[in-house]
């Protein structure tokens, strides 16, 4: 009955990745490049929940730049928004306005990103963190205690021995990266959550980045200088210390489930 079913699921990946492939003529080289072994189907995970299509456009914030201080200033949201944020889909844009395969999700595109231009996997990756960023945090004027659910903290006790140990090793992770990138906490195909980091903008979706770093981004954190600069300057640790105070738990754990 499993195999029935897991055979079955993996028919309907096929025929519905093939579908999207073709409905977009997105045809890299010749057919062989539809014909994914079961691992490698059962190791690619998408976000579906990701909406935007071609032509991509900047979505709002959902609160106001000033919403975050005082832990992430008014300038550096604004920047970091209208600025760098539109610049990644004026780009991603650009990238794939002469493209066949324009309108693929760009969530299926990242599976693929090693064999395309990489502008689509930079401003790609650029449009679809920041999106994401910007849902995982909220305000906190008061600076309140901000803890994850109960219901979240046992499964970050499960996966990482206490909400501390979580904490702890997402935060030197993302300390640790050089240069510039992110950090993230995944979900992987297994239901292991996993702390990894990406440079630039990858992102744990993308064929590019290890396997057994892949997963969907529950949570993530722009640690690039254009995220805390201004304010911070070189004192990332800091910015890193105060990112916990703002995350909207709600979110990551609406991801999870
Ligand atoms: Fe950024």
């Amino acid at each position: 009955m499993k195999t029935n079913r897991r055979q079955f699921l993996f028919t309907t990946s096929l025929i519905g990745f093939g579908w999207i492939l073709n409905k977009a003529g997105f045809l890299f080289g010749h057919q062989s490049s539809l014909h994914y072994s079961e691992e490698t189907i059962s190791n690619s995970v998408m976000d579906s929940n990701f909406g935007d299509q071609f032509p991509y456009s900047l979505p709002k914030l959902p609160y106001a730049y000033d919403a975050l201080e005082p832990f992430i200033d008014k300038q550096t949201m604004e920047i970091h928004h209208t600025k760098h944020h539109q610049a990644y889909v004026n780009n991603l844009n650009k990238a794939l306005e002469n493209q066949s395969f324009k309108n693929a999700p760009l969530v299926e595109l990242f599976k693929k990103v090693s064999t395309l231009d990489k502008a689509i996997r930079n401003n790609g990756g650029g449009h679809y963190n920041h999106t994401l960023f910007w849902q995982m945090l909220k305000s906190n004027k008061e600076n309140k205690e901000n803890l994850p659910s109960q219901k979240l903290i046992e499964v970050l006790n499960k996966h990482f021995g206490s909400f501390e140990n979580f904490k702890k090793e997402f935060s030197e992770k993302a300390l640790k990266l050089f240069g510039s990138g992110w950090c993230w906490l995944v979900k992987d195909n297994k239901n292991t959550l996993k702390i990894v980091t990406t440079p630039n903008q990858d992102n744990p979706l993308m064929d590019v980045v290890d396997e057994k770093d892949r997963g969907f981004p529950l949570l993530g954190i722009d640690v690039w200088e254009h995220a805390y600069y201004l304010k911070y300057q070189n004192r990332r640790a800091e910015y890193i210390e105060n990112f916990w105070k703002i995350i909207n738990w709600e979110f990551v754990e609406n991801r999870l489930s």
